[in-house]
């Protein structure tokens, strides 16, 4: 048996004439940018997400910078952000001029953690003039914390609120990886994308709500960060050739993909179901094996598994074995960003932030993907107790 990693031809057969559809009606009207799908979609995911207003934009890393930009995030600030995410987070705090900083994750779940959150302010900030924490280090302001709902499951946005009030900090979600994703927050079940200021989501084609090409969108409750958010992603215009503001870039998103995303957010819900029973097999299945640390999904979250991402020993030759089977599989992220080439200049070393540095060596993603049938989590699960038990005896012996 061969296991792919996702299969996204499985989702588009499903509902190939609607796309066809789409495609013939676009391509009739020869109207590309903007219009109703746009509108349309806008409102639809928005209502899906339980916030006033989506601006959909280019890519999700467009869609993080502008979520940040629109939540008062200005050149200079300090955002911050878990080292364990996709370096995108971590770009779009760099095109606005702003300044990242790493706190540690949480040991469970690998999202940023609440009390190193506090421990951050508490012990490296002092309290600035303008009421702003000012970091120690670098003598910036520290104005937003940026916490990623990593591969499904959002961040513990309860305590996180409670901390980002307590020190006046803005908080942008990064929603990339959880379209559909709910928590309960002050008793109510929300969405990813309606807890914070605003919320940043990426259609890139593997997402749970992926595009047939790149997109994003950014949710929010406040209609004058979405008029803004609207006027950046236009060249900074309120009509053609009028310029208001000269923090503008093309940033839209086209026709097609937004006809297309409407189409697919229609069974969002039903594929997220899916994913949630393919987990389910997983789980059964690797119960038994206390040396596979399988996703922690804390009470009161509803997890939409985007990755489905397990921690094993001896990591590399799992992988390699996986590779003679033919099961595909994937690291989500190998390289801490605080550990990048990219970054050195921030001055983190190795040693920083142990737990995301152990999390990073030892994490691995399984196939997941909604088409994934009971056989193929089976023989994925079979193969994978064997690899591990095999490498134990190795070891005692
Ligand atoms: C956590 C996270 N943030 C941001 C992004 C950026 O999205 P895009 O690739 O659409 O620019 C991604 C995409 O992979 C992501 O996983």
């Amino acid at each position: 048996m061969k296991v792919p990693f996702v299969d996204l031809r499985a989702m588009h057969e499903e509902i190939r004439p609607e796309i066809e559809a789409a495609f013939k009606d676009v391509f009739d009207r020869s109207s590309f940018v903007g219009g109703p799908y746009v509108e349309t979609f806008e409102k639809d995911f928005a209502a899906y997400c339980g916030v006033l207003q989506v601006v959909t934009c280019a890519s999700g890393t467009d869609a993080v910078k502008l979520a940040l930009m629109a939540s008062g995030v200005r050149s200079g600030d300090a955002v911050i952000t878990a080292s364990h995410t996709f370096i995108a987070t971590v770009e779009a705090i760099t095109l606005i001029g702003a300044h990242p900083i790493f706190i540690e994750i949480d040991a469970d779940t690998y999202h940023l953690s609440p009390a190193a959150l506090e421990e951050f302010i508490v012990t490296k900030c002092r309290l600035g003039a303008d009421g702003h924490w000012v970091d120690g280090t670098s003598g910036r302001s520290v104005t937003a914390v940026l916490p990623v709902h990593l591969y499904g499951l959002m961040a513990d946005m309860q305590p996180i609120l409670e901390v980002a009030r307590k020190y006046n900090l803005t908080v942008v979600e990064d929603c990339a990886q959880a379209h559909g994703a709910t928590y309960v927050l002050d008793g109510n079940k929300i969405k990813a994308g309606s807890a914070g200021r605003a919320g940043a989501f990426s259609f890139y084609p593997g997402k749970n709500l992926g595009a047939m090409g790149e997109g994003g969108a950014v949710a929010t409750q406040d209609e004058m960060a979405a008029q803004r958010m609207r006027l950046w992603r236009d060249h900074g215009s309120s009509q053609k050739y009028v310029h208001v503001s000269p923090d503008g870039w093309n940033g839209r998103l086209d026709t097609l993909q937004c006809a297309i995303l409407d189409i697919k957010l229609k069974k969002l819900d039903e594929w997220n179901g899916r994913r949630r029973q393919v987990a389910k097999w997983y789980q059964e299945r690797l119960a038994g094996n206390e040396k596979i640390i399988p996703p922690a999904v804390p009470a009161g979250r509803e997890h939409i598994y985007h990755l489905y991402v397990v921690r094993v020993p001896d990591r590399e030759r799992v992988m390699k074995e996986f590779g003679v089977r033919n099961i595909a599989c994937g690291l989500h992220y190998p390289i801490p960003l605080h550990l990048q080439t990219a970054y050195r200049e921030l001055g983190y070393c190795k040693g920083d932030f142990p737990v995301t540095e152990k999390v990073a060596e030892t994490i691995l993603s399984l196939p997941m993907f909604p088409h994934m049938t009971e056989e193929m989590v089976d023989f994925v699960c079979s193969e994978l107790v064997k690899i591990v038990d095999e490498g134990e005896k190795a070891r005692l012996h």
